[in-house]
C-alpha cells in the first residue's frame, strides 16, 4: 500500500479537481434542465447522470484488477487510487442529482444505500491508512517483519546454547518459549495485538522467579538467558503490533469489496427494472 498522502495529493489534487468539475457540471445540467414531467431519473438529464454514475462505478470496480496487474503501463497505481477515492466520493452527490433527490423503499434506493456503505468503508480505509504510522505502510512488503522473524530464530538458537549445562528447569523454559509462542493466527488474534498466554512471557516469568541458586558460569548463563528471552518478548510485542496494524489496514476491505459487488448487482437490477417498466 502506498501512503495516503501520495495518493490524496497526487498531481496537486488533480482528481479532486476533476471530481469537483464533474459535480459542478452535473449540478448545472440539473438546474438548467426543466423537463415537462418534472426532474427525475427518467428525464434526459436523469439518464445522462445515471449513465455517468454507472460508468464510474464499473470503472471503480476495475481497481481490483489493476491493483494486481504488475506489468501494467500507463498511470501509476497511486494515480488510480487517487482517482478512485475522489470520483468514488463524488458519487455520493452525483446519484441524488440523477434521481432528482427521489428515494423510496425500492431496489433503486437499495443500490444507492449499498453504494453509500462502499463509500463509507472506503473513507474509513483511507483514514486507517492515514492513522497507521508511515513506517508500517512503507513496509507492507514485510521486509522488517521477515527481519524480525529471522532475529527471533537466532535468539532461539542462542537460548539453546545458553541453557546447555544448566538444570532442566532452564531447558524447559527455553522449550516453552520456542514451542508455545504463536505469531499471527486468526483474524481476531491478529487484531487483538497481544497474546495473553504467550509461551515466551511465561518462560520469562518462570526464569525470573527461579529459586535455583546458581554459581559462577551458571549465574552468567542464567543472566544471559533472561536477557535473550526478554529481548525476544520485546520483538514479539513489536511483531504483534505490526500484524495488528496490517489486519486493521485490510479490515475495511472485508466490507468494501463485497458491498461493491452487491452495488453492481443491485444497479443491474435497477437499470433492468426501469427499462422494463418504462
Ligand atoms: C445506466 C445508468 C442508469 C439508468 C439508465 C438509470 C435510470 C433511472 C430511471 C429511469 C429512474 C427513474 C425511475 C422512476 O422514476 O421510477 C431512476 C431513478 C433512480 N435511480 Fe437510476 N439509473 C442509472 C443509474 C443509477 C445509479 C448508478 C444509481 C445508484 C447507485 C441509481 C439510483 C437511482 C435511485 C435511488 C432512483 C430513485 C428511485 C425512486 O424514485 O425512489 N441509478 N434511475
Ligand atoms: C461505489 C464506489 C466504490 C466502488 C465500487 C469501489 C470498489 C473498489 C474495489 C473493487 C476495490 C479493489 C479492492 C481489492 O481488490 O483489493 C477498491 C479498493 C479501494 N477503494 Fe474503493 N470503491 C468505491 C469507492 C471508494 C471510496 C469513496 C474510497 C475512499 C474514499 C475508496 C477507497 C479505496 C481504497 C483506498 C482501495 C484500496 C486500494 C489499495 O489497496 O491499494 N473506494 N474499491
Amino acid at each position: 500500500m502506498i501512503g495516503p498522502r501520495t495518493f490524496l495529493e497526487y498531481r496537486s489534487y488533480l482528481y479532486l479537481k476533476v471530481a469537483i468539475v464533474v459535480l459542478f457540471a452535473s449540478l448545472v445540467a440539473y438546474v438548467l434542465d426543466e423537463p415537462a414531467g418534472g426532474r427525475s431519473g427518467s428525464s434526459w438529464t436523469g439518464y445522462a447522470l445515471g449513465t455517468v454514475a454507472a460508468g464510474t462505478i464499473f470503472w471503480l470496480m476495475w481497481l481490483g484488477v489493476r491493483k494486481r496487474d504488475y506489468r501494467a503501463t500507463g498511470a501509476p497505481l497511486k494515480g488510480w487510487v487517487s482517482a478512485h477515492v475522489y470520483l468514488g466520493t463524488a458519487l455520493l452527490f452525483l446519484v441524488p442529482l440523477h434521481s432528482a433527490f427521489e428515494f423510496g423503499m425500492n431496489v433503486h434506493t437499495l443500490a444507492y444505500v449499498l453504494m453509500c456503505v462502499v463509500i463509507a468503508s472506503g473513507i474509513l480505509g483511507v483514514a486507517f491508512y492515514a492513522l497507521v504510522p508511515t513506517s508500517m505502510t512503507r513496509n507492507r512488503n514485510n521486509i522488517t517483519l521477515d527481519a524480525m522473524l529471522e532475529r527471533i530464530a537466532e535468539i532461539d538458537g542462542e537460548c539453546r546454547l545458553a541453557a546447555a549445562g544448566l538444570p532442566d528447569y532452564y531447558a524447559r523454559a527455553v522449550v516453552t518459549s520456542i514451542d508455545q509462542t504463536r505469531i499471527g493466527g486468526s483474524l481476531r488474534a491478529q487484531l487483538s495485538g497481544v497474546d495473553a498466554d504467550c509461551g515466551t512471557s511465561r518462560a520469562l516469568k518462570s526464569l525470573r522467579l527461579s529459586e535455583i541458586d546458581l554459581e559462577g558460569d551458571g549465574k552468567a548463563q542464567e543472566r544471559k538467558l533472561i536477557e535473550l528471552i526478554a529481548r525476544k518478548e520485546l520483538l514479539l510485542k513489536q511483531i504483534r503490533r505490526d500484524l495488528r496494524y496490517k489486519a486493521l489496514l485490510d479490515l475495511w476491505l472485508i466490507v468494501h469489496v463485497p458491498f461493491a459487488f452487491a452495488t453492481c448487482a443491485a444497479l443491474l437490477v435497477h437499470v433492468f427494472v426501469v427499462f422494463w417498466y418504462h
